[in-house]
C-alpha cells in the first residue's frame, strides 16, 4: 500500500477529548521507549511526524495521524516508565485503557515488544488484558537492527511460546526496525486487509455514471 499523505491531526488527553471519527483506526501500544513513535514515522515515511526521544516517557498524549485521508494511526503513551511519578503513570494507564476499550472505530492494536529482551511479564499481562477486553491484537518485535537475526528470532519464539502458555491468541506477529525499515511492507499490507475495499466504491461509481448517461 502506498502512503500518499500522512498528517498529524490532533492530540487528546483521554477518550472524551478524542476527535470524532469513523475512519478505521490502528493503535500502537507498549512499554515506554519500545519504539512506538519511531514505527509510525517508519510506516509513513516521515521522519518527524511523531515525536521520538531516547529518553523514555516522550509521548504523553493520545496522538492521531490521518493517513491517505481514509484511515488513522494512533500513537499512545507508553507504560512502565519507572521515573514518572506513580500518580502520572496511573493517569496514563487510565487514559490509555479508556481509549482502548471505548474507541468504537479502533480496528486493531499493535502491541510492541523490544526484540532485545526476553519475555517481560508486564508485556504479557498487558496483552492478556487486551484479550480479556476482546480487543484484536498483533505483536510487533521492535529494534531488530540492534541484535543478530538469531537473537531476534530466539526472543520472538520465547515470547510467542509464553503467549501460548498464557492462552493468549495474537492475530499476527511481525519483526521490524525503524532504522532499516524491515517489516514495513508486511505491516502496511496487513493494515490494508482491514481497510474497506476501494474497488467496491469505484465499481459503484462506474455503474451509477453509466446509468446516468443512458438516461440522457
Ligand atoms: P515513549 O513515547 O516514551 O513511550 O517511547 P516510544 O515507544 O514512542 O519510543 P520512540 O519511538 O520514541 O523510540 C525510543 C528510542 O528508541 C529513540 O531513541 C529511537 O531512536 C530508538 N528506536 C526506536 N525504534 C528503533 C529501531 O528500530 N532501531 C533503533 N536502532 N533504534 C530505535
Ligand atoms: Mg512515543
Amino acid at each position: 500500500m502506498k502512503i500518499e499523505t500522512a498528517r498529524f491531526r490532533t492530540s487528546a488527553l483521554d477518550l472524551e477529548a478524542c476527535p470524532p471519527s469513523w475512519q478505521p483506526e490502528f493503535a500502537f501500544v507498549g512499554r515506554s521507549n519500545v519504539g512506538k513513535s519511531s514505527l509510525i514515522n517508519m510506516l509513513t515515511g516521515k521522519k518527524e511526524l511523531a515525536k521520538t526521544s531516547s529518553v523514555p516517557g516522550k509521548t504523553q498524549l493520545i496522538n492521531f495521524f490521518d493517513i491517505n485521508k481514509t484511515w488513522s494511526l494512533v500513537d499512545l503513551p507508553g507504560y512502565g516508565y519507572a521515573r514518572l511519578s506513580k500518580a502520572k503513570q496511573n493517569d496514563f494507564n487510565i487514559n490509555v485503557s479508556g481509549y482502548l476499550t471505548g474507541r468504537e472505530n479502533l480496528k486493531h492494536i499493535f502491541a510492541l515488544v523490544d526484540s532485545r529482551m526476553k519475555p517481560i511479564e508486564g508485556d504479557l499481562a498487558f496483552i492478556e488484558w487486551l484479550q480479556a477486553c476482546k480487543l484484536p491484537v498483533s505483536i510487533v518485535f521492535t529494534k531488530s537492527d540492534k541484535s543478530s537475526d538469531a537473537t531476534v528470532e530466539n526472543h520472538a519464539q520465547l515470547f510467542l511460546q509464553k503467549l501460548d502458555e498464557w492462552r493468549i491468541q495474537a492475530v499476527k506477529a511481525f519483526s521490524c526496525s525503524a532504522k532499516t525499515r524491515v517489516g514495513r511492507n508486511e505491516i502496511l499490507q496487513f493494515i490494508e486487509t482491514m481497510l474497506p475495499k476501494k474497488n467496491k466504491i469505484k465499481n459503484q461509481k462506474t455503474i451509477s455514471l453509466g446509468w446516468m448517461k443512458k438516461k440522457r
